[in-house]
């Protein structure tokens, strides 16, 4: 069907009038017509969209309701990484990251551009041509999450830019979050319909953004802060960091209004004090400030340090802390068999949470506190940090109130109690007789990091374990649709899912299985390791205590941890009924030759060649590249405009090499 000139006019109006009203509304706050308006517009391009299905493009105004359920989220590689942020938690810390700043630009004052660091959840946005073509979320910093979808139904998130100069490629990068209005609504529909109210803010929010369904998050009142820019090409943006905020605002992206430019640490100290004082009053949860210094041309000769710019930083704010009482004092029971006793508390909010709990750590700690049932505490809780009992409030406490001791009995499957000597931590006995340890060994052994088994929760684990459907972890690969299905919360739909990803967890790498096995003192990094230093899983299994020491990072204590584990003919049996259930690993390659081990690169001025390839290619050669010239620096490899990184090097005396020759060092 041909789309009449007219309506095809109107649909073209209908868009830009919507998508300016969006903006003044959500971006701007500052509406221009009554919303019973915006509807009727809006309705009015629905019906024209419903009758002429080409009119729909994907950044049509009606497009933000949600696009149909993905089954996972794509990969997102960032061309430039997404950093973190380094904190200052004092003033002297601040004091000491201005010193830093001005040292290595020979200055005496820096200009900064303040922020409030706002709790959420950091999101790359790709504009081409002026459309959002690709949200991604930070992941662990090189590669990311593709929520494209979801991300189109926040209506703060312009789906096309407006304004003059706009770069062909513009990737802008801010925070997405949920304000206290939002939360506190989003909680109230989950007690009305009986579900788990989220913990905080940045949890809905988080949580919202990575609903395969973006109907979902399109009923989630999610809002976005941008703060700066990742990739720009094919277009100039201004030279200091408050110029391109405000270029970004001019595009109809949605900045904070009160960033400021502050002069010096002094500057710093006075932003801080506002937003200390302010912090409650705020529409949403912030948990510091944010420093970064203003210029750009200061910002590049400044550079990187592992995860974090060298030129911005986070004043966090204080952990908070609160009164409370301990209603009870327990004792849980870990993966490992430790007993660590933890404190049921009056529910009492601090640092953004509602706290019920406090670990009390062990034994020890709780003695040297004096903690009992009934008492007065103060608890302190701050950024991700486990809340804790602070001290007691002894002058409340009731008379009669009784001392804690650890049982000499596991409260769950009541085995002996174990004390170790040169350990702290007092142990269960039962081993995977404890339905405690096995219900942890098999959370561990499904979560993310091990063999990431989506679907199956803790409380799902638990009632495996309970009804005697599973007594190991061998026995998930042996559930069927059937035995799942009866289980609460459980329907069909859901048990079919968690069979399909059973299946799919079949397929891993001998990095996560080794950690997903549970070993003691085995984290991820020496799960790693071991991986690669073995490459096989036999090899691990037979190796003796002076080749597992050989091993990077491996000392006794890991050493024995691991023999002793696999001296247990249980676990054997475990992973062998694993292996024929199916887990398999591609082999892990053999380590290349490192040629370029040892040595030290930067970067600077343009390349011909992506520069992430570039880097790639080194560092696949053992190379560091790292993002400033100092004396540590073995090569600076120049492109055009190379700027004031090669100049240093010219100062320090380091070789310089251009891009022809790099890539002919690279390619052998
Ligand atoms: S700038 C290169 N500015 O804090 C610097 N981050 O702790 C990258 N955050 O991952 C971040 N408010 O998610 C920046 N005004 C702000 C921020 C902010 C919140 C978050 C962001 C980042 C994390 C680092």
């Amino acid at each position: 069907m041909t789309v009449p000139k007219s309506v095809r006019d109107r649909a073209r109006t209908l868009h830009s009038e919507l998508h300016k009203h969006n903006y003044l509304y959500y971006s701007r706050d500052d509406p221009l017509i009554p919303d019973a308006e915006y509807d009727q517009l809006l309705r009015e391009l629905q019906s024209i969209e419903a009758e002429y299905p080409e009119l729909v493009t994907a950044d049509s105004p009606t497009q933000r309701v949600g696009a149909a359920p993905l089954k996972a989220f794509g990969e997102v590689h960032h061309e430039m990484r997404m950093l973190s942020l380094d904190n200052a938690f004092s003033d002297e810390e601040l004091m000491d990251f201005d010193r830093r700043v001005r040292d290595r630009l020979e200055t005496d004052s820096v200009e900064y551009a303040a922020e409030p660091k706002l709790d959420g959840l950091a999101i790359s946005l790709l504009y081409q041509d002026g459309k959002l073509v690709r949200a991604a979320t930070r992941g662990d910093g090189e590669t990311g999450e593709d929520v494209t979808q979801n991300v189109r139904t926040i209506a703060s998130v312009p789906l096309k830019l407006s304004g003059a100069a706009i770069p062909g490629v513009l990737e802008v990068r801010g925070e997405v979050y949920m304000s206290h209005a939002g939360f506190a609504a989003l909680n109230r529909l989950a007690a009305e319909q009986g579900s788990k109210p989220f913990v905080n803010p940045r949890n809905a929010a988080a949580g919202s953004l990575r609903q395969l369904d973006p109907a979902i998050t399109a009923q989630r009142s999610l809002e976005m802060f941008c703060y700066g820019v990742g990739k720009v090409t094919g277009g100039t943006l201004a030279s200091t960091h408050i110029d391109i905020l405000a270029q970004l605002q001019e595009w109809h992206l949605r900045v904070y209004e009160d960033v400021q430019c502050v002069s010096g640490v002094a500057g710093c100290m006075g932003y801080y004090e506002q937003y200390r004082q302010q912090r409650d009053t705020l529409p949403f949860e912030i948990d510091g400030v944010v420093f970064k210094v203003n210029r750009l041309d200061q910002q590049s000769s400044l550079g990187f340090v592992a995860r974090a710019p060298r030129w911005a930083i986070a004043r966090k704010f204080p952990a908070q802390e609160r009164e409370t009482t301990v209603q009870d004092i327990e004792v849980q029971v870990g993966r490992t068999g430790a007993l660590t006793p933890v404190a049921r508390l009056e529910p009492v909010f601090v640092g953004g949470v509602t706290v019920t709990n406090a670990t009390l750590h062990n034994e020890e700690e709780v003695q040297r506190k004096d903690v009992r049932t009934g008492d007065a505490v103060i608890v302190r809780r701050a950024g991700d940090v486990i809340p804790e009992v602070v001290r007691v409030l002894r002058e409340k406490r009731r008379r009669g109130a009784r001392k804690f001791h650890m049982p000499a009995r596991c409260p769950v499957c009541g085995s002996h109690v174990m004390r170790v000597q040169g350990e702290t931590a007092v142990r269960c006995s039962g081993g995977l007789f404890c339905p405690a340890q096995r219900k942890e060994a098999i959370k561990h052994f499904a979560s993310r990091r091990a063999l990431d088994i989506e679907g199956l929760g803790d409380k799902l684990v638990e009632q495996l374990v309970e009804k005697s459907l599973i007594h190991d972890v061998s026995d998930l690969y042996q559930l069927t649709i059937d035995d799942l299905a009866g289980l609460e919360r459980m329907a069909e739909k859901s048990a079919s899912n968690l069979v399909e990803a059973l299946q799919a967890s079949k397929s891993t790498s001998l990095a996560r299985f080794i950690y997903a096995l549970g070993i003691r003192e085995v984290g991820e990094t020496t799960a790693q390791t071991l991986a690669r230093e073995f490459r096989d899983l036999d090899a691990v299994m037979a190796a003796d205590a002076e080749t597992l020491e050989a091993v990077p990072d491996v000392g006794p204590v890991v050493a024995t941890r691991i023999r002793e584990f696999f001296a247990e003919q249980h676990n054997r049996d475990v992973i062998a009924k694993l292996l024929d259930a199916g887990i398999h690993w591609e082999l892990v390659e053999q380590p290349r030759q490192q040629p370029l081990a040892g040595k030290t690169f930067v970067l600077t001025g343009t390349l011909s060649m992506p520069r992430a390839e570039l880097k790639d290619r080194l560092q696949s050669l053992g190379a560091r590249v790292t993002g400033s010239v100092s004396k540590n620096t073995d090569f600076v490899v120049a492109g055009e405009n190379p700027g004031s990184k090669h100049d240093k090097a010219v100062k320090l005396g380091i070789a310089i090499l251009d891009e022809a020759a790099c890539v002919k060092l690279v390619s052998g």
